[in-house]
């Protein structure tokens, strides 16, 4: 291969990759949301790309602009990333769920914006559980063999809570990341452990996004199912 080229060890797969944090209305002009940039979902999409693979990345609020050689679906809120990711992997060899989903939402959307009534006091916002999608995902696989990976930020004790998180999700490898002042949320590089369910773990030393990219598809490469 020629200095910089990719082996297209990808070639002939197809891979789902979900990137962003999902909005969740309150009203017509607020929502709840988090921090998640897109970034490492993006540089996920972009190093499959690259490696020859058919890729859709299902997108929430990020304002990044769609990667070349990228299927990208627009979502904004959890419910509506869960419908398109779950369309996306019905022929899909692998799925990373690098996406910040919601947690909850409102239990209730108010079709007007909410008003202050008086001169204090204050609504109680009542919350309901978002569907868990990458548990789905992995309790369901839509194809057999298919490879289920999530991300999970920790802190305190980053592995015990990652192998916990590993094995209550289901899912095949775990990419965990410290949180602290300047990993993760943001910014351009990132450290991690990707804990795999055969009990496999492989450090990521501080770098890139692109990096940790790689090594997930490095790492997702040998669990794929035989291409017939
Ligand atoms: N995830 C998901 N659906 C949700 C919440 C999380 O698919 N409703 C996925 C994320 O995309 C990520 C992984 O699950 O790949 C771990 O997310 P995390 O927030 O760390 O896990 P939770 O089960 O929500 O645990 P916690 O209570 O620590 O937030
Ligand atoms: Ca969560």
């Amino acid at each position: 291969l020629a200095r910089g080229a990719t082996a297209p060890d990808l070639a002939g797969r197809h891979v789902v990759v979900s990137a962003g944090g999902t909005r969740e209305p309150l009203d017509p002009v607020r929502y709840l949301g988090n921090r998640s940039s897109g970034k490492q979902g993006y540089a996920l999409a972009r190093a499959a790309a690259a490696r020859g693979a058919r890729v859709t990345l299902v997108e929430a609020n990020t304002g990044l602009p769609d990667p070349a050689g990228v299927d990208v679906v627009h979502v904004g809120t959890a419910v509506q990333l869960r419908e398109a990711v779950l369309k996306a992997v019905a022929d899909a060899d692998a799925v990373v769920m690098a996406a910040a989903v919601a947690d909850f939402r409102p239990a209730v959307y108010a079709p007007g914006k909410i008003k202050k009534k008086g001169d204090d006091g204050a609504p109680v916002v009542e919350l309901v559980r978002n569907p868990d999608i990458l548990a789905e995902l992995s309790a369901d696989r839509a194809l057999p063999g298919q490879v289920v990976v999530g991300f999970a930020a920790e802190t305190d004790d980053v592995l015990a809570n990652g192998r916990e998180k590993l094995a209550r999700k289901g899912c095949d490898l775990l990419v965990v990341n410290e949180v602290g002042e300047r990993k993760t949320f943001g910014s351009e590089e990132n450290e991690a452990v990707v804990l795999a369910a055969d009990g496999a773990e492989t450090p990521v030393p501080y770098g890139p996004k692109e990096a940790l990219a790689e090594t997930v598809w490095d790492l997702v490469l040998p669990r794929l199912r035989p291409t017939d």
